[in-house]
């Protein structure tokens, strides 16, 4: 159970810390309650191409825990082949994202439903496009996230380094001046043996509640 009633913005200590997990528990409790929801995953870098297009694994996962069906091209508006960065993604295929037409076809998308999950993509400030000049701010998936304003669950992979991941990615959060929803510890390495111990570390020095923790499952 993951102890949330609201729609979040849902980002990460990194790639591959379980937020899609995450986020699909999330959408199927909410669906098990009647509610009409669904996860958007506006920018994907890493997909396939099947008959119907591109085909991205996590807005695949997200469109099967939804309740609502929505056209794939409004659940992952911007899908690239290449497995990277997004805006390396994009260049790699001669287009640049535009983060104006990603907000508004999020907004549109997120508008009728009763609660949603919008996931990012690798972590909080994931880079969408390359900066005016060499060291100039880029935009990022954190002005995405700030764009549609909603509260934002942090997935932390429990694993070495998550404590110093989790806490740069919440100072990030607040300094951005979006609400924090929590934190959801995320079982990804069953070796690892400090799990508990980084429990009650990331318990006492995150500056958010735990809304959940996620054992390994296979
Ligand atoms: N609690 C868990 N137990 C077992 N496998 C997990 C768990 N959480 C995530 N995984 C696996 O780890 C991989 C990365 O998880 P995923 O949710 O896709 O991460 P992210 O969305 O952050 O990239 C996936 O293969 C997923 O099935
Ligand atoms: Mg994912």
């Amino acid at each position: 159970m993951i102890d949330l009633n609201h729609s979040v913005f849902v980002t990460g200590t990194d790639t591959g810390v379980g937020k899609t997990r995450v986020a699909t528990l999330l959408l199927r409790q909410w669906a098990a309650q009647g509610l009409a929801v669904a996860g958007l995953k506006p920018v994907a870098a890493g997909a396939q191409l099947t008959p119907a297009g591109l085909r991205n694994d996590d807005a695949l996962a997200l469109a099967s825990a939804a309740s609502v069906l929505l056209p794939y091209s409004v659940i992952n508006p911007c899908c690239l082949p290449q497995a990277t960065a997004p805006h390396l993604a994009a260049s790699a295929v001669g287009q640049r994202i535009d983060c104006g037409q990603l907000l508004s076809q999020c907004r549109a998308a997120l508008a009728p439903l009763d609660r949603a999950v919008v996931e990012g993509a690798g972590g909080w400030l994931v880079p969408l496009a390359e900066p005016s000049q060499p060291g100039a701010p880029a935009p990022t998936l954190a002005d995405l996230a700030v764009g549609l304003g909603l509260p934002v669950l942090v997935v932390v992979g429990v694993r070495l380094g998550c404590l110093n991941h989790a806490l740069l990615t919440m100072a990030a959060i607040r300094s951005s001046g979006l609400p924090l929803a929590g934190w959801v510890g995320c079982v990804v390495d069953p070796t690892f043996d400090g799990i508990d111990d980084y429990r009650g570390a990331l318990t006492q020095c995150l500056p958010a509640p735990c809304v959940g923790w996620v054992p390994w499952s296979p």
